[in-house]
């Protein structure tokens, strides 16, 4: 059975889950954790969540470090965390304003593995990459390894189609994914330029018989193809890597425009068609907007579809007396809930359940505040280092990307 949820139910429920930090959450992020993207100890003594200085001492060291601390902040962030961030964005806007910032010693990315990996490679060899949690990985970057895609390249090269293929990953990839779809003549895309990306990719070669490797999103890949390029769900198929020859026959790739990695978010994922008709018999006259990494089917259910960027802009925009629900991470929706409810907007998470990203919600005020601590006293914790050869190669995709038009 389900209840209606009003914006002030969802910020009750959401402050019980979120303050102080979950213990669970704070266990995880202090002890290895193998399932993890990047499952390490804490390699220091972090503070308790309870210390009532913890924003005072957080401040205190960000002062301390000046100008030599950058402090990046993903919009799925905690508010604890998101209140020292000197810029928020999502993940486009995040890798430009890193590479904008060629003055500061120290990047400290409150965000995951990945986005820390693009800000090393975007920056200069001076300046450090830190992650306040080596244990904030992606589940859905784990979904594509480098043995995989170069097995699934073999698949393609020996159907004799590798040459039309073109690579276009999603920014939520390791970067020796990164690396391969450099090196193979691809881009990365974000959430907010993926249309443009496919565009890109498909004027490589002879658009008729050009096609894309999508890794490692299909849902962001089939998305995309099919409503900003008019593709059909048939010119999509699915590349499983736990399947001889990707689950599909020589004639099945041959004749795919998109060939879409079987990867998704877990996050993302839970929402559902069912979803988005149970809000809309709750709340007469709501505004669907969802994130394009949820199924095709909510997707298609919704009204407003798009990045988080460009969730945060379409409420912005919205009129007084509107009524949203948003299918994304839920630190995210439950800030704008609060935000605009002072603008008569009413904004509620779509799902019923609790929705968090786990592994975003790893960075928490203690790590933070023993990286700005350990930073300050020219300690140099959690650097996210991409070797030179891998940078090279990713670069080169990385820069395709914020070349695009
Ligand atoms: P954007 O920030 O690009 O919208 O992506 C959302 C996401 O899942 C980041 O991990
Ligand atoms: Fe990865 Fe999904 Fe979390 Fe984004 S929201 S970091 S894609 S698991």
């Amino acid at each position: 059975m389900t209840t209606a949820q009003s914006p002030v139910d969802l910020v009750d429920l959401v402050d019980l889950e979120v303050q102080p930090t979950p213990l669970a959450l704070l266990l995880l992020g202090r002890e290895a954790d193998p399932k993890s993207e990047r499952g390490v100890e804490c390699p220091g003594d972090l503070p308790s969540p309870s210390d009532p200085d913890l924003v005072e001492r957080a401040r205190a060291a960000k002062e301390k470090l000046g100008d030599k601390v950058f402090v990046l902040g993903h919009h799925y962030q905690r508010d604890e965390v998101i209140q020292f961030a000197d810029v928020t964005g999502d993940s486009f806007k995040l890798a430009r304003d890193a590479a904008a910032r060629p003055d500061a010693e120290y990047i400290v990315f409150c965000g995951v593995h990945f986005m820390a990996e693009s800000a090393d490679i975007l920056t200069g060899d001076d300046q450090k990459v830190v992650l306040p949690d080596l244990a904030a990985g992606c589940s859905m970057a784990d979904m594509a390894t480098a043995e995989q895609v170069a097995e699934c390249w073999d698949v393609l090269t020996e159907a004799g189609i590798a040459e039309q293929v073109v690579p276009v990953s999603y920014m939520n990839s390791s970067a020796d994914i990164k690396a391969f779809t450099g090196k193979h003549g691809g881009t990365i895309c974000t959430s907010s330029n993926a249309k443009r990306a496919l565009e890109w990719a498909y004027a490589q070669g002879d658009p008729a018989s050009t096609k894309v490797l999508f890794l490692p999103d299909q849902h962001l890949g089939r998305n995309t193809a099919v409503r900003d390029m008019g593709f059909s769900l048939d010119d999509c198929v699915v590349y499983n890597p736990h399947k001889p020859n990707g689950g599909l026959t020589v004639e099945q790739l041959r004749d795919a425009k998109m060939i879409l990695w079987r990867g998704h978010c877990s996050v993302h994922g839970r929402f559902s068609l069912e979803s988005v008709e149970d809000v809309r018999a709750r709340i007469p006259g709501v505004n669907v907007l969802v994130h394009p990494e949820c199924k095709h089917e909510v997707v298609a259910a919704a009204d407003y579809v798009g990045s988080t960027e460009h969730i945060i802009k379409t409420l912005e925009a919205a009129p007084a007396g509107s009524k949203w629900a948003i299918g994304t991470e839920l630190n995210l929706v439950r800030r704008l809930a609060n935000r605009f409810a002072a603008e008569g907007k009413e904004i509620v998470f779509l799902d019923k359940t609790v929705c968090f990203c786990s592994t975003m919600n790893r960075i928490d005020l203690p790590h933070l505040v023993w990286t700005l601590e350990s930073l300050a006293e020219g300690n140099l914790v959690n650097q996210i280092q991409v070797d030179r050869e891998t940078e090279q190669f990713a670069k080169m995709a990385l820069e395709r990307m914020l070349a695009l038009p």
